[in-house]
């Protein structure tokens, strides 16, 4: 253990905290809170009534708490005095609407106190969050426990909107999910908001030979380019992923097919053979993206981590 190689010691850490659980299952509050999953969903469901953000934010933070540690609440902690958490990780810094998360728990917890977790609740929070905006639903396996680390240095090993297909795939199979589940998972750009510091690369000196992005097409870099300027200073600017961004369709694999998506990670897509057919398939057929998001959704959702049930989402016990 002491000679091995960091890069391997990373992976190995990353892999025995994404095996598949086993302990997760469907009936897991029937006797113990069986209103939990309708508290959520009134819960969100009144937060997006509010705000038609709400839905995009709480279905890509349960990706980044199940992408580090597994899916155990860990994106949820507060930093700690010199200790940051995930939460103020970079990637993690235009994560918003926890406060739609923490609301949930206090609902529940006047109702069974010290038995749901915080990781549970968001993994309900995001899949009632793709049925408002006209997904699919799917049964959310349960019993995740919420854990008690939580480091901002660990969302390095999140995935980078700039990473090529090998890059991906490494990526998503370090956590047991496949190809296909790549491409399902990333219709989840189907829904919400990119800032320009995500796509920026792409647009302006993106390598010596080119300026912007030639897998980009050129009419849609313009008017990238418009709203993002090189020296850009609106820290809030960007542009929505797809024109119907509240609405969970498969707009976003018709956008690939036209060189529209934002980021280098969505145009991957289109550079395998395997992949590319998967891209065919869903923007062809609604049913066959909303059937496989599913699917891949209860995969990712069941990354296993956590060692408690907290009592705040924001603090370990
Ligand atoms: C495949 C690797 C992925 C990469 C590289 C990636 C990267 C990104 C980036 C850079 C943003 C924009 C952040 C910003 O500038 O504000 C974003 C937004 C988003 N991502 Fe991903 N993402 C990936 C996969 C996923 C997955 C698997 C899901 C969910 C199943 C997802 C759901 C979302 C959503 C809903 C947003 C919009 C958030 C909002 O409007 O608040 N992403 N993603």
């Amino acid at each position: 253990m002491a000679f091995m190689p960091v890069a391997l010691l990373c992976s190995l850490t990353i892999l025995s905290f994404s095996s598949l659980s086993s302990s997760l299952s469907w009936n897991y509050y029937y006797k113990s809170c069986p209103q939990v999953e309708s508290i959520v969903a009134q819960v969100v469901h009144d937060a997006t009534s509010r705000d038609k953000t709400v839905p995009a934010a709480l279905l890509r933070m349960h990706f980044h708490d199940c992408f580090i540690r597994g899916c155990d609440g860990s994106v949820l902690l507060e930093s700690k005095g010199g200790k940051k958490a995930e939460k103020d990780g970079p990637p993690n810094r235009s994560l918003h609407a926890f406060y739609v998360i923490e609301s949930a728990k206090r609902a529940v917890e006047a109702v069974c106190p010290g038995i749901v977790s915080c990781a549970d609740i968001l993994a309900f929070a995001a899949r009632d969050s793709v049925v408002l905006s006209g997904g699919p639903r799917w049964d959310v396996p349960k019993g995740r426990k919420d854990g008690r680390t939580s480091r901002a240095i660990e969302t390095t090993q999140l995935p980078s909107p700039a990473f090529n297909i090998s890059q991906l795939q490494k990526s998503f199979s370090l956590r047991g999910l496949s190809m296909e589940d790549l491409v399902a998972l990333s219709g989840g750009h189907t829904l919400g908001f990119s800032h320009c510091s995500s796509y920026q690369n792409r647009i302006h000196n993106f390598n010596s030979t080119h300026d912007v992005d030639p897998t980009l097409r050129r009419s849609f870099a313009s008017s990238l380019k418009n709203i993002c300027p090189v020296k850009n200073k609106a820290k809030n600017a960007g542009t929505t992923m797809d024109p119907s961004s509240t609405t969970f369709d498969n707009t976003y694999y018709k956008l690939i097919l036209q060189r529209k998506t934002l980021f280098s990670s969505d145009q991957a897509l289109l550079t395998t053979p395997k992949t590319k057919s998967l891209v065919y398939k869903f923007a062809t057929s609604k049913k066959a993206f909303h059937t496989a998001f599913a699917k891949s959704m209860i995969k990712m959702s069941s990354i296993n981590g956590g060692q408690e049930v907290r009592k705040d989402c924001r603090f370990v016990n």
